[in-house]
């Protein structure tokens, strides 16, 4: 049976090296989707791909616009009907030189809301024992968060929905400038990966037969890295980050889900 992997933020970065890895994994029976929000990046990607062994196209997406993502489930549905892996990596970049209440709200809308849609509309998709893996961080973690913020991301007890609501408090928060005085990091990365991971949780305990988990990568090599680290030279490249994760694909993935994975170890949330 053909077997189809979905990756969101295909064309490059960590998104092109799950290509690489999945394509060479993958026979001509099987399927690639990069669901990127630049078809023309996305076909570009494709040509730069060595040795193609499976069915590779473009899908149409932007994180940030919720009838994209419906219309792209849509046509996944209607060709393949389920799906066996999923990566949600897409992610809009920070600068380390913009204000933060000048780019929260595109990243928080794309990461995190845009994380929400992929799994509302995907995860029905995803085959007994296939795989949804959202790609966070290892600062997707409440020890990186004052403890009377942890109440916010109480996963037990909120919905998607109200997880989802958070992260758009604090997008206000941020452009008000008043989120110190709640309590949040500098750092606006570090609320949107525990709010991405919050998510993954709560869809867990409500699916708990579906396979989804979160994963940080380690330091990856990438346009968006590059800016915050002056020395890249420990950092992996796209293709090796990417090769620990779908490694972790082979095993039976029900021993990860709902939790946070790095180089195939759960990592605490509190
Ligand atoms: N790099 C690291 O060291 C590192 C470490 C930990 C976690 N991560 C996580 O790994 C993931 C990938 O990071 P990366 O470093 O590979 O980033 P990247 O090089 O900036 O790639 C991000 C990808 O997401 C796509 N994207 C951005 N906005 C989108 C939207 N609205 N709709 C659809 N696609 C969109 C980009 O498309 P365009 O080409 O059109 O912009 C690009 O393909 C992210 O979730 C990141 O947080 C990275």
């Amino acid at each position: 049976m053909s077997r189809i992997a979905i990756i969101t933020g295909a064309n490059q970065g960590l998104g092109f090296g799950f290509v690489q890895n999945i394509n060479e994994q993958f026979t001509e029976e099987d399927f690639i989707y990069l669901a990127v929000r630049r078809p023309e990046a996305g076909k570009e990607a494709i040509q730069n791909l060595k040795n193609i062994k499976a069915k590779i196209s473009v899908l149409y997406l932007d994180m940030s616009n919720e009838s994209t993502i419906e219309e792209a489930k849509k046509e996944i549905a209607e060709k393949h009907k389920k799906v066996d892996i999923i990566i949600s990596n897409a992610a809009a970049r920070i600068s380390p030189t913009v204000a933060n209440k000048d780019q929260v709200e595109n990243f928080i809308r794309t990461n995190n809301t845009g994380t929400y849609y992929m799994i509302k509309h995907f995860l029905p998709l995803i085959k007994e024992n296939g795989s949804f893996v959202v790609v966070a961080s290892a600062f997707g973690s409440l020890i990186h968060l004052k403890t009377c913020l942890h109440k916010e991301f109480d996963y037990e007890s909120k919905t998607m929905e109200e997880i989802n609501h958070v992260m758009n408090k604090y997008v206000e928060q941020v452009k008000a400038e008043k989120d110190k005085e709640f309590g949040w990091p500098e750092w606006i990365n570090i609320p949107s990966k525990v709010g991405q991971v919050a998510l993954v949780k709560r869809a867990h305990k409500e699916n708990p037969n579906t396979n989804i988990f979160s994963v940080c990568p380690g330091l990856v090599d990438t346009d968006a890295s590059r800016p915050f680290f002056n020395n890249m030279n420990e950092a992996q490249t796209p293709y090796e980050a990417a090769s620990h994760i779908v490694d972790l694909l082979n095993n039976n993935t029900a021993n990860y889900a709902g939790k946070l994975i790095q180089f195939g170890k759960e990592l605490p949330w509190n």
